[in-house]
C-alpha cells in the first residue's frame, strides 16, 4: 500500500525542485501517494494565509510532508509559517547531515549529521528591554530556557539516529562552563542519556568554541552532534560550508507528531522559472524522508544515483558547474537508478 505524504511545492524555485524530486522517486519505485497542499505565497494567493488549516491538517493526517522553500510574507496579519509548523507538530529536532558529495573540496570523506533542538535555549523569544533612568532602552534581556524534558529527547533522538544508521559516535556541544545552569542541566541530562547507550554508541561533549574550531581543522572526527538551539544554528551553516554549501544540503524537521524533510536554502528568486535550480538539496532530503519510513535501501539507492551524477559532472546544474537544467539533471540521475 502506498504511504501518503504530503507535498508542499513551496515558492520560487520550490515547484520546479519538488516535481523533479516527485519525479525521481518515481522513477525508483517509491511507494508513495502525494497529497499536494500550499504554504507560502502560493497560499496567501489562493487562501490569504501562508500555512492554511488544509496543509496542517494534511499533515496531521499524513504525519509527513515533503516542503518545497517557501516565502514568508513580510507584514501584518500574517502567521509565521515555522512557527506554525513547528507548534502544530511540535517539531524538537532539526536533523541537518552533511557529507562531501563534490569532488575538489576542501574536505573529502566527511560525514557529520547535526542535531539541533529546535524548540528551547535563548530562542524561546522571551526578551525585553530594559528602562534605566530616561533610556527606555539601556538594556535588553533574552532569556534562555532548558528544561530536562527537552534536552532528554533532543540527546535520545540523536543517539537513536545514531544507532538506526550505524553510526559510531555522538559528540554532545555546551557552553556548560560559563552557563552553568542552563547549559549545566543540557550536559547533565546528555551524559545520563549517553549511559543508556553506553554499548553501542561512543560519547564525547565538547564546549561549543573549541568544537567550532575543531570543525575547521578536524571535521573527519566527529559523526553525530548534538547540541542547543542556538549552537546548533550556527555549527549547522558551518558544517554546510564545510561540503561545499546549501547546493546539496537537506534537512529534516522531525516532532512528535510528525516529521517535515526540505532543503536548507529559500525559494532562489533570482533563478526561480528558468528550469536551472539545482533540485539536488530536496532529492537528498526525500532520501532523508524514504529512510524515515523505513524505505532504506531504496533511499540509499536514489542518494547513489545522485552522487555518482554530481561526481561525473557532466550533466549537472550551473551552480555545480554545469550547465545543465533542472530536468536534464533529473532525467540524468534517473537514468543512473
Ligand atoms: P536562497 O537560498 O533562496 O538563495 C541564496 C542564493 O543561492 C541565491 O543566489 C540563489 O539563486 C542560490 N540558490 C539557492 N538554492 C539554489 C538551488 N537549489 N539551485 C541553484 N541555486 C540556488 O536565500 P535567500 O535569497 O536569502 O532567500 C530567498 C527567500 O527564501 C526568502 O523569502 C526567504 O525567506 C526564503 N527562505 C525559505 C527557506 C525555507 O522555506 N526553508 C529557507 C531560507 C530562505
Amino acid at each position: 500500500m502506498a504511504t501518503k505524504v504530503t507535498l508542499i511545492p513551496g515558492d520560487g524555485i520550490g515547484p520546479s525542485i519538488t516535481r523533479a524530486t516527485v519525479r525521481l522517486l518515481g522513477a525508483a519505485g517509491a511507494e508513495i501517494s502525494w497529497e499536494e497542499q500550499v504554504a507560502g505565497m502560493a497560499a496567501v494567493a489562493k487562501y490569504g494565509d501562508p500555512i492554511p488549516d488544509e496543509t496542517l491538517d494534511s499533515i496531521k493526517r499524513t504525519r509527513v510532508a515533503l516542503k518545497g522553500p517557501l516565502e514568508t510574507p513580510v507584514g501584518e496579519g500574517y502567521r509565521s509559517i515555522n512557527v506554525a509548523l513547528r507548534k502544530s507538530f511540535d517539531l524538537y529536532a532539526n536533523v541537518r547531515p552533511a557529507y562531501s558529495i563534490l569532488p575538489g573540496g576542501r574536505y573529502q570523506n566527511l560525514d557529520l549529521v547535526l542535531v539541533r533542538e529546535n524548540t528551547e535555549g535563548l530562542y524561546v523569544g522571551i526578551e525585553h528591554y530594559i528602562k534605566i533612568g530616561d533610556d527606555p532602552r539601556a538594556a535588553a534581556e533574552a532569556i534562555a530556557i532548558i528544561t530536562r524534558e527537552g534536552s532528554e529527547r533532543i540527546v535520545r533522538y540523536a543517539f537513536e539516529y545514531a544507532v538506526k544508521h550505524g553510526r559510531r559516535k555522538v559528540t554532545l556541544v555546551h557552553k556548560a562552563n560559563i552557563l552553568k545552569f542552563a547549559q549545566g542541566l543540557f550536559l547533565d541530562v546528555g551524559r545520563m542519556v549517553a549511559r543508556d547507550f553506553a554499548a553501542e554508541v561512543d560519547f564525547e561533549e565538547r564546549i561549543v568554541d573549541a568544537m567550532a574550531m575543531n570543525l575547521v581543522l578536524h571535521p573527519e572526527r566527529f559523526d553525530v552532534i548534538v547540541t542547543t538551539n542556538l549552537f546548533g544554528d550556527i555549527l549547522s551553516d558551518q558544517i554546510s560550508g564545510l561540503v561545499g554549501g546549501l547546493g546539496l544540503a537537506p534537512g529534516a524537521n522531525i516532532g512528535r507528531h510528525g516529521a517535515i524533510f526540505e532543503a536548507v536554502h529559500g525559494t532562489a528568486p533570482d533563478i526561480a522559472g528558468k528550469n536551472i535550480a539545482n533540485p539536488g538539496a530536496l532529492m537528498l532530503a526525500a532520501c532523508m524522508l524514504l529512510e524515515h519510513l523505513g524505505d532504506i535501501e531504496r533511499a540509499r539507492h536514489v542518494r547513489t544515483a545522485l552522487e555518482q551524477t554530481v561526481r561525473e559532472g557532466k550533466t549537472v546544474t550551473r551552480d555545480l558547474g554545469g550547465n545543465a537544467s533542472t530536468d536534464q539533471f533529473t532525467d540524468a540521475i534517473i537514468a543512473k537508478l
